[in-house]
């Protein structure tokens, strides 16, 4: 990184002024490095939730969110959506550009290769309650991975990097699938490596050994494109965690596993679940003659109620992704005729009035990727508590391309936020006597 330009930065309690260098990206605005503010000044900057912070340089994923605008390696994602299947996309995000036909094809036999987990994993699933939560699990599972793979474990070496990454997205869906069968009280489905990846995901979720499963094309596309959507989101909550647990030099699968606890908040991966409790609510309530009410209930700041599946920290415009999920939506209610259900009704009529509502225009609040995602989840099957699991599984690419970018940069450090001090100044511990 050159600097072009420069900014000055005066105090007015004597500090002498300081100048730092302002990079400019490929796209998107410029940052002011100020690394060595501390050094110079004896100062930190503030910014909780960083909301003006980079954390890093990145060449992955570009959001614009005033423009409502998503690109995987310069590809906007509804070229992706409709032209690439998700394997492409794992490819694409972990390598830099899309694959020919025969590292496609290369890629896919490595993936579908390595989808079995070791078979003593499936002792893990019975010492869990029938009814923990599948992602209680999956953090747990994920996390376990690292006690297996010790050959691939050396985060210096590019190859175990890549072969980190390439079990970590071919185990994902049977872990996933494992979690879901085991609270079903099922027997936990073998993966079969000459279906799609994602056809396989769905006959070891919804397959048993007694009969054939039938993958359903349209189905199957449907989940392909919600993998597509949620591969990667630049750094987010759960990316930024994973890069900071990576940082430490802890192994990929432990910083994955870091990643899904942090997916699992109803502020980021957990809103399509939340989104879907929203909507039962609302149906147990009475349904669509109730939505002025409940409307009425999230515009009260008092009531704590918030519209799930609406806003977005970046996109101030609509999130691209949400239409891309919205056409999918239509496409699956129609196949499984699902159109007129009370919950597919309900949700889209809540989204028009929301929509239409000035309290969400003047904000900005549009429906964000999660509210279709939940719905398309549903008509597919899945039930609501593995919404985040799906999510997660998907996630995993992007998780695994971030982590293994910073791991390549030569100038990675490790992450090592400071603070602002507003508790006690030193004193001294009196005897418990005269506490
Ligand atoms: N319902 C009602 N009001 C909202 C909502 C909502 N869903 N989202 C934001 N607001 C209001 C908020 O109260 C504030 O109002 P005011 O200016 O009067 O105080 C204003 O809009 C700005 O909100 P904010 O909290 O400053 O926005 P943020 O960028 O900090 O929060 C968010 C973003 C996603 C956490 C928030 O919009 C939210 O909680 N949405 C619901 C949960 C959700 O759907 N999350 C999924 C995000 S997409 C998946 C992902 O990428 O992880």
């Amino acid at each position: 990184m050159t600097a072009q330009k420069t900014a000055t930065l005066t105090f007015s309690d004597g500090t002498p002024p300081v100048e730092f260098p302002i990079y400019e990206g490929t796209i998107g605005p410029d940052v002011v490095d100020i690394r060595k503010l501390y050094a110079q000044t004896g100062k930190f900057t503030y910014d909780p939730g960083f909301m003006s912070t980079a954390a890093c340089e990145s060449r992955i994923t570009y959001i614009d969110g005033d423009k409502g605008e998503l690109l995987y390696r310069g590809y906007p994602i509804e070229q992706l959506a409709v032209n690439c299947d998700y394997l492409e996309t794992c490819y694409l995000l972990l390598n830099g550009e899309l694959p020919n036909a025969e590292q496609r094809r290369d890629f896919e036999y490595r993936v579908m290769h390595h989808t079995m987990v070791h078979e003593q994993m499936t002792r893990f699933f019975q010492g869990f309650r029938r009814d923990a939560h599948p992602m209680a699990v999956l953090v747990g599972c994920v996390g376990a991975l690292s006690a297996f793979y010790h050959d691939s474990l050396d985060i210096n070496d590019p190859e175990h990097r890549f072969v980190s990454a390439i079990r970590l997205i071919a185990k994902m869906p049977t872990l996933v699938a494992a979690a879901y069968k085991y609270s079903m009280g099922q027997p936990l489905m073998y993966p079969r490596n000459d279906l799609s990846y994602t056809a396989n995901f769905m006959r070891m979720m919804f397959g048993t050994p007694c009969e054939e499963y039938q993958p359903n094309d349209v189905l199957v596309r449907a989940l392909d494109r919600i993998l597509i959507l949620h591969a990667d989101h630049e750094q987010n909550a759960s990316t930024s965690t994973v890069r900071l647990a990576g940082s430490s030099g802890a192994n990929p699968f432990a910083c994955i596993a870091a990643g899904i606890a942090t997916l699992w908040g109803p502020a980021h991966g957990g809103a399509n679940e939340a989104c879907l409790v929203m909507l039962d609510e609302i149906q147990k309530q009475g349904g669509i003659e109730k939505i002025g009410e409940f409307i009425d209930k999230v515009k009260d700041k008092n009531s704590g109620v918030k519209l799930m599946g609406f806003g977005h920290r970046v996109y101030k415009n609509y999130d691209p992704r949400a239409k891309l999920m919205e056409e999918t939506c239509a496409e699956v209610l129609q196949e499984l005729g699902l159109q007129n259900d009370p919950t597919f009704a309900l949700a889209m009529k809540l989204e028009q009035i929301a929509r239409e509502d000035d309290y969400f225009v003047q904000r900005k609040l549009y429906p964000n990727v999660d509210f279709y995602s939940g719905i398309v989840q549903k008509a597919l099957g899945i039930p609501v508590s593995m919404f985040t699991c799906i999510f997660a599984l998907a996630r995993t690419v992007g998780w695994i391309a971030q982590w293994g970018e910073m791991i390549a940069d030569p100038d990675q450090k490790i992450g090592r936020p400071r603070q602002l001090f507003t508790g006690p100044v030193r004193r001294d511990v009196k005897p418990i006597a005269e506490r």
